[in-house]
């Protein structure tokens, strides 16, 4: 056949075959350090140091503990963190009272950090979870059903205190409808609103994966399950109106959650809201099975291509777990 019937559009590899022409050819998907959000487990022992026994190299830390691998971390570039309070002592309750105590440790640790980092970015994960005696993300009516209406307003109250101690971004994961109107409302009241953002968990699928998180945080519910707030696993539908809830009710920034499994959510989120930053949490089952992926140079191949791909898919920020082996990485290049 002569080559007057290939079309010279049909010539690929003249375009990629040397590695500068390859970086052109995946334009937005680069890592940089502000690209990664690593997500931190606070005890309230200020001195404790405890390895989380399903995360390898993941640890809980006191304030006392966490300010060295922060400073550490900082030195290497991270740029945000998102903060998680554990309580052991402090008490659970029906309400979660312990989520915005004084005692808590992310209320009690937040000025500290903020003084102690001024250029990192904080954000804080607000969601009753941890802190409820029967272990879900919202309060609970008499018959064991959510209580919509209570469960906003504690979740909104709990995101002021975070805010007024000095978060810079606060986070609500639960999933209750119009939880993030009620928590720039209650950031307007304040005037807290041009200094605080919302990074609404928008997009959160009622996942097996996040089986190891619940274990370090102690916070898988008593009863029941979540697949009454937390998305079913195969809806695309839901996921684009409750995007489409949380942009309208005024959230800053979006999230789909899990990631890896999830990337044709992060696409149709980001081709929905262009204008809206968006951001994956890998969590903490992708965490694990990346670990097991092999040794570690393919841990770290493995890694990268992944969220080389989650930025092709439409993510501006990941939260992960991997955050210090990523900076290692990226700072090696
Ligand atoms: C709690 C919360 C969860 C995660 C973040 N915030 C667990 C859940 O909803 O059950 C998952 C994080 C991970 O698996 O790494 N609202
Ligand atoms: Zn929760």
């Amino acid at each position: 056949m002569s080559d007057l019937f290939v079309s010279r559009e049909h010539i690929l590899q003249g375009g990629y075959f040397h590695s500068t022409l390859r970086k052109l050819q995946e334009p937005d998907t680069s890592i940089e350090p502000h690209n990664i959000m690593y997500p931190v487990f606070l005890l309230e022992n200020v001195d404790a140091i405890q390895p989380v026994a399903s995360l390898p190299n993941v640890n809980r830390y006191g304030l006392n503990q966490l300010i060295p691998a922060l400073t550490d971390l900082v030195e290497k570039g991270l740029k945000s963190i998102l903060i998680f309070g554990i309580v052991e002592t402090l008490p659970k309750d029906p309400t979660g009272s312990s989520a915005d105590s004084p005692f808590n440790p992310v209320v009690k640790a937040l000025p500290i950090l903020r003084a102690t980092f001024p250029s990192l970015l904080i954000a804080t994960d607000v969601c009753l979870c941890p802190y409820t005696s029967h272990g879900h993300c919202g309060v609970l009516t008499e018959t064991g059903a959510i209580d919509h209406a209570a469960s906003v307003k504690r979740i909104a109250e709990v995101a002021l205190i975070y805010a007024k101690a000095g978060a810079h971004v606060v986070a609500p994961s639960d999933m209750m409808d119009n939880r993030i109107k009620a928590i720039k409302d209650a950031l307007i009241a304040s005037k807290l609103d041009n200094q605080v953002s919302v990074l609404s968990y928008s997009c959160k699928f009622a996942s097996c994966m996040y089986g190891p998180f619940r274990d370090t945080m102690k916070s898988s519910p008593m009863e029941g399950d979540r697949k009454c707030y937390q998305l079913p696993p195969g809806s695309a539908g839901l996921a684009a109106r409750a995007a489409a809830r949380d942009v309208a009710e005024g959230a800053d920034f979006l999230m789909v959650k899990p990631g890896l499994p999830y990337l044709d959510i992060v696409r149709q989120t980001k081709n929905q809201f262009p204008t809206h930053p968006l951001f994956i949490y890998q969590v903490s089952g992708e965490y694990a099975m990346i670990c097991k992926s092999g040794d570690s140079s393919e841990i770290q191949n493995t890694l990268m291509e992944t969220l080389t791909c989650m930025r092709r898919a439409g993510a501006d920020c990941i939260i992960t777990y991997f955050a210090p082996l990523v900076l290692s990485i990226i700072n090696k290049k």
